[in-house]
Parts: C-alpha cells; structure tokens; sequence
C-alpha cells in the first residue's frame, strides 16, 4: 500500500522545501522535496493522534474510577459518575482507532529476522545511544515492537475491558477478578511504556514530533536515525559527506 518503492523527487528551491513539503504530505509519503522527506502523510497522522487522544482520555477518566488519589481528575470531566459512564466509551473509541492503526500500518512493521535482538540487547544499545546501524529501515526493531505491544495492549483492555463493563450479575467473580487484574496490570505497563515513546518522540530525538505534526523530517534526521530508509527514498549514499 505505501512502499518505499517509487523514488520520486521533487526539486524545489530550499527556503519554499518546508511549506511544499508539508502540502506534498497530504497525499503521499515516503517522497523527497529539497532537504525535507515526507514520512508519515495526512491519513497515518489522523489515525495516530486519533489512537492517541482516545487512550490519553481514557486514562483521564479511568484514573478517577481506580483510585481516589485521582479522583481530582474526574472534576475535569463532570465528575465519578460521568467518568464511569464515560470511560468504557472512551475506550471502545480507542480499541476501534488502535485496530485501524494496526490494520494500516501491519505491513510496515514486520520485523525482520534480522531485528529480532531488539527483544534483548538492541533495545539497551539504543537506549544508551550505542551501536550505528546503517540497515535501519523506516522503522527500527524498538518500534516495531512498541507497534505490536500497543496493538495487544489495547486488545487485552477491550477484552477485560468489557467483562468489567457488563452486568456483574452475567460473569462469574474468578473471570471479573481476573480482569481487574489484567486491566490494572495493562493500564499500568502500557503508561510507562507510553511516557516512554512520548520521550523518544520529542526531547529525546529533536525533530521526530515533526514527522507526526507536519509530516516530514529533514534529510539529515532521516540519515541519522533510518540510514536505510533514507537510502531508498533518495537514492544517495547515507554515510556522512
Ligand atoms: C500523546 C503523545 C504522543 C506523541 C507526542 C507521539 C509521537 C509520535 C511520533 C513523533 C511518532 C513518529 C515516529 C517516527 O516517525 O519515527 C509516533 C509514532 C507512533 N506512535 Fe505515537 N505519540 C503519542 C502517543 C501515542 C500513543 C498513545 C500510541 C499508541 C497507543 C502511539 C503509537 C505510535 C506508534 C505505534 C507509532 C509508530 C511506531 C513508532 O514510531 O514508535 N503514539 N508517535
């Protein structure tokens, strides 16, 4: 669906790269315009801030439901009671943006065998800005797997999600207790995990947000961060000049 097979490029003069970039990211990815690569176009963006909002919302209002040190957030929302009748809603609306988003990106985020060690050492290299690798593709092994861990993440909150949501009196106690239990558990990984790519997203790598607000990265940041991906949207060598 969005390969990175067609090398289209697109010469602009420098100071107009920007503003032509961003209009080229309406409708396609993966193409170069001057010194800026579009690499996530309008329908990736929409379908990742909309997975987002609806997880972040929900968080706000499950906070409140789990424990009253949080119960100054539902104020925010109307009150307990609007966050109780909220919440599953809420979450319905992210399990439904997630399934998109998998759907969408599922092909993109095969790993590799190649990146399997992400799972282990990779992941601790990368961390401490150790080890160059110039067979990074557009995404690298972390996260494809943070792509596969948010997928199932939201998968197991839908399903404990609703044993909580019925009727109590149509479940058995062991089946609700465990789906206390899954769900807490998820929440809990899943927000750490989130603060995480937050980090990674912003601070940590100075004009990744781009790619998520605008669309494009500069040429360099492609370098730097998916050698390989850029050698295959512009043809030229990734090593530095
Ligand atoms: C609310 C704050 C968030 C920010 C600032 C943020 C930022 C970003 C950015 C900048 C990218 C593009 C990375 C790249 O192109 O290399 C991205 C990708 C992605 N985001 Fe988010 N994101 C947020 C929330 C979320 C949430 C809540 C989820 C999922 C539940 C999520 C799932 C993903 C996935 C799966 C990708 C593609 C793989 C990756 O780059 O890790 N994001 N995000």
């Amino acid at each position: 669906m969005r390969e990175v097979a067609s090398r289209t490029q697109v010469e602009v003069p420098p100071h107009d790269s920007r503003d032509m970039a961003v209009i080229r990211a309406r409708g396609a990815e993966n193409v170069v315009v001057g010194q800026e690569i579009v690499r996530h176009r309008f329908a990736s963006r929409v379908i990742h801030w909309s997975v987002a909002v609806s997880l972040l919302l929900s968080l706000f209002t499950g906070l409140p439901i789990w424990t009253p040190i949080f119960g100054w957030m539902g104020t925010l929302f109307g009150g307990l009671y609007v966050c109780r009748w909220l919440h599953p809603w809420l979450g319905l609306l992210f399990a439904a943006s997630s399934l998109v988003m998998f759907v969408y990106w599922l092909k993109e985020m095969r790993l590799e065998p190649r990146e399997r060690d992400w799972l282990g050492p990779k992941l601790i290299q990368y961390l401490k800005y150790q080890g160059e690798d110039s067979e990074v593709g557009k995404y690298n092994g972390g996260q494809k797997l943070f792509f596969f861990a948010a997928s199932l993440a939201a998968l197991v909150l839908l399903a404990s999600g609703i044993v909580l949501w019925v009727n109590p009196a149509d479940v058995s106690q062991e089946l609700r207790e465990v789906s206390w239990v899954l769900h807490d558990a998820t929440f809990i990984l899943f927000t750490v995990a989130i603060v995480g790519h937050i980090y990674l997203g912003t601070a940590a790598e100075p004009g990744t947000f781009g790619a998520m607000t605008r669309g494009t990265v500069s040429k360099k940041w492609a370098r730097l961060h998916h050698p390989r991906w850029y050698r295959e949207v512009t043809g030229e060598d990734s090593r530095r000049p």
